[in-house]
């Protein structure tokens, strides 16, 4: 299955899955929904569901733990956009879902789409299967305290302050690429990998979300607003440490460039049929958004 009609799936599922929710006065729901559908890559369950392909046939099966990680990647997007956290008023090429609904139902709307990924997991987890039951340990311990949320706190902590090399490897490790390392692992654990295949898969994940964050870094820099849909310079504006207050640009797209290198030479471990993640791969190497 070709990644854009993967893409359209996905974003149907999830339209579909709101539209069956009972009819509700909600505000709160709204905003959920705005963030949801307002765009996006949709890299994380594209790297889940593509990864879970290399293994079995049946990805509509796994459809609801990639739209639970959608959800949760795009509660993290709400909450990093909020004034006390980047105070952005541009995400996915609209107003920031604070600037439509006000700070407290975009708080509320975030912690909405996190608890509604998890009530999709544990549905998901209904059946018994170990299999699920550890993807969604996975994606949800990637997203707390000792993953995502880390990282954040990493990152707000070090604005305005220098940090250590050691520790923005950390802040990134954590803040974007435990989400798609988790894309990634649970993806190939729904699929039944072997343990061998894992590992490797773990490999590849780590370096595919280092290399993101550093071109995210790179496009707050070189991006057009216009097509990356969220403002530029603004890292700077922010005061924040990033790989290219760390190393500066050139060093960055090396750096970018060689970790994609790296990912091509993993994925080639691997026994499987490769292809759709090394044209992800790629794609996230040359994105301008
Ligand atoms: C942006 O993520 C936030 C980071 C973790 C760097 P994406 O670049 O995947 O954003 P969308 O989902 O495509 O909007
Ligand atoms: C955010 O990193 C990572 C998240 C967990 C949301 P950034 O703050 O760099 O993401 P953008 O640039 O606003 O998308
Ligand atoms: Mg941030
Ligand atoms: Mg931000
Ligand atoms: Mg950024």
């Amino acid at each position: 299955m070709n990644i854009k009609s993967m893409k359209s799936e996905l974003e149907q599922w999830i339209s579909d899955y709101f539209d069956e929710k009972p009819e509700m006065d909600n505000r709160n729901f709204e905003a959920m929904i705005y963030s949801l559908k307002v765009g996006g890559k949709r890299i994380r369950p594209i790297l889940m569901l593509q990864t879970y392909a290399m293994y079995k046939k049946d990805y509509r099966n796994i459809l609801p733990f990639a739209a639970a990680l959608e959800m949760i990647h795009t509660y993290s997007l709400i909450h990093d956009d909020l004034p006390s956290m980047d105070n952005d008023d541009l995400r996915r090429g609209k107003p920031t879902n604070h600037k439509i609904y006000g700070e407290a139902i975009a708080i509320l709307a975030g912690d909405g789409l996190l608890n509604e990924a998890m009530v999709l997991m544990f549905e998901q987890c209904l059946d018994g299967n170990l299999n699920k039951i550890q993807a969604s340990s996975i994606i949800a311990k990637a997203s707390g305290a000792q993953g995502m949320i880390a990282g954040q706190i990493c990152d707000i902590l070090s604005e305005g302050s220098s940090i250590s090399e050691e520790e923005l490897l950390y802040m990134h490790r954590n803040k974007t690429g435990q989400l798609i390392k988790a894309a990634i692992v649970s993806g190939a654990i729904l699929g039944n990998a072997s343990k061998e295949d894992l590992y490797i898969l773990n490999d590849y994940g780590e370096k595919l979300g280092l290399a993101f964050q550093i071109k995210d870094d790179i496009l707050d820099i070189i991006g057009d607003v216009h097509i990356l849909g969220k403002n530029v310079k603004h890292d700077q504006c922010n005061n924040k440490t990033t790989f290219i207050t760390m190393y500066g640009l050139e060093k960055c797209k090396e750096k970018c460039k060689d970790l994609t290198q790296e990912c091509f030479e993993i994925l080639k471990k691997l026994q499987k049929n490769t292809v759709h993640l090394e044209e992800i791969t790629e794609f996230l190497l040359k994105r301008e958004y």
